[in-house]
């Protein structure tokens, strides 16, 4: 599904394999383009600025972000929800949505609901035990504390926490959606174990929770990468018929792993992944080591042809993450384009900025240890 048609190509929430082709996924999960005259839209409401995920096209595409605005300009203010399943440390892909939802959060004032699915991760991975995902939601809950998130209005739900709440959200939900649907949404096959067929409708019940809580329905926006859409299609689907607004979604494109630019980094794989508690030396190993290139092979040739930034892991997440200044990557672009700046110059430039950037997460995250209660809501 939207990737090459060899045998290997795989696009589920739990495994993406192949070369991603996100025009064709878009046409076929039918999610709208995120075009100028949305971008126009949003810069009304945040002063004028756009944020470099958005003017860079990382959030690329939508489903009903008009609706939101429309209900926001009448005053029916939406809240976020996003969330992570916890089966290791967090990964630098994962906090793009989560960059993306603090700065909508900033901007819009609003309501924000982080769910950590230690449920999904416990029946999804064969490895691991309950006591394993408790304590990675736990970690990972560090992480959303550490990019400063407001604690006013922020609210992180870890789904064992929360059972007695979302059990009885999730059942009439679960009620509406059958074996036949979730097999063809999810690529299951009859070996699925029960808990992973039942687990969509906990993913849905954060998109409710406030109308629920409320007794009123409010809007919600969900910020993700892609991944997670086939969550949301159902989701939208059947909660219109249990009255509810259908949650809006706004998703992005992947961080690639190390090894090239077309897949998803996902935690399977260490040489393939950093995550944000890796320390300044294993980080520059990483990159100079497995990092793809998009350099030539040798310097006069490179000096000659210029690198090709489009398929360089390094520019790559340069672009989706690392350097929010466009005059600066641009100005990275042309010279390695151009052939002036070599492969090593440019990982050098990469490692330096995800060293200060990680080195401040890091410090956040230790900070972060004292504030979870500031955070976690519990039955
Ligand atoms: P999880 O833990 O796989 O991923 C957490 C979030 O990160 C996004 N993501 C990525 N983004 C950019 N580059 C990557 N390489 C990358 N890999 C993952 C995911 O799309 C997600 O937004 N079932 C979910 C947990 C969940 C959730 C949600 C996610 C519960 N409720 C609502 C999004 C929205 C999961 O396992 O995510």
């Amino acid at each position: 599904m939207g990737t090459n048609d060899n045998e290997e190509s795989v696009f589920t929430p739990w495994e993406v394999r192949g070369k991603v082709d996100y025009q064709r996924l878009m046409k076929e999960f039918g999610t709208e383009p995120v075009n100028e005259k949305l971008l126009n839209r949003i810069k009304k409401h945040t002063s004028g600025s756009l944020h470099f995920m958005l003017r860079r096209g990382i959030f690329f595409t939508h489903r009903d972000m008009n609706w939101i605005l429309d209900e926001y300009e009448k005053g029916n203010k939406f809240y976020l929800y996003t969330g992570r399943g916890p089966s290791d440390h967090t990964h630098i892909g994962h906090i793009v949505p989560w960059i993306f939802t603090k700065w909508l959060q900033e901007k819009f004032k609003t309501k924000f609901i982080f769910q950590l699915t230690d449920d999904e991760k416990y029946v999804f991975a064969d490895k691991l035990e309950m006591e394993d995902t408790y304590s990675y939601a736990l970690d990972n809950a560090l992480d959303i504390i550490a990019l400063g998130f407001d604690s006013k209005n922020t609210e992180i739900l870890i789904d064992t926490d929360n059972a007695k709440t979302f059990y009885k959200i999730a059942l009439p939900v679960a009620k509406r959606i059958t074996y036949s649907t979730v097999k063809s949404s999810f690529g299951f096959d009859n070996s699925m174990n029960i808990g992973g067929i039942f687990y969509t409708s906990i993913q849905a019940v954060p998109a409710i929770l406030e109308s629920v809580r409320q007794g009123k329905n409010i809007p919600c926006l969900i910020p993700h990468a892609i991944d997670q859409d086939p969550h949301f299609r159902l989701a939208r689907d059947v909660l219109p018929k249990l009255g509810y607004y259908k949650p809006a979604n706004i998703q992005c494109k992947f961080v690639p792993a190390l090894s090239g630019p077309d897949g998803k980094m996902s935690s399977s794989n260490p040489n393939e992944t950093i995550f944000v508690t890796d320390d300044p030396k294993s980080i520059k190993k990483k990159i100079n080591k497995y990092a793809f290139s998009g350099g030539r092979d040798t310097v006069s040739e490179h000096r000659e042809k210029g690198g090709d930034p489009d398929i360089d892991v390094s520019f790559q997440w340069l672009k989706i993450l690392f350097e929010p200044d466009d005059a600066k990557l641009n100005k990275i672009e042309e010279e390695y384009r151009s052939g002036e700046m070599l492969s090593g110059e440019l990982k050098a430039i990469l490692i330096e900025k995800m060293v200060k950037f990680l080195e401040d997460h890091q410090d956040a995250r230790e900070k972060a240890k004292d504030k979870l209660d500031d955070f976690l809501v519990k039955d």
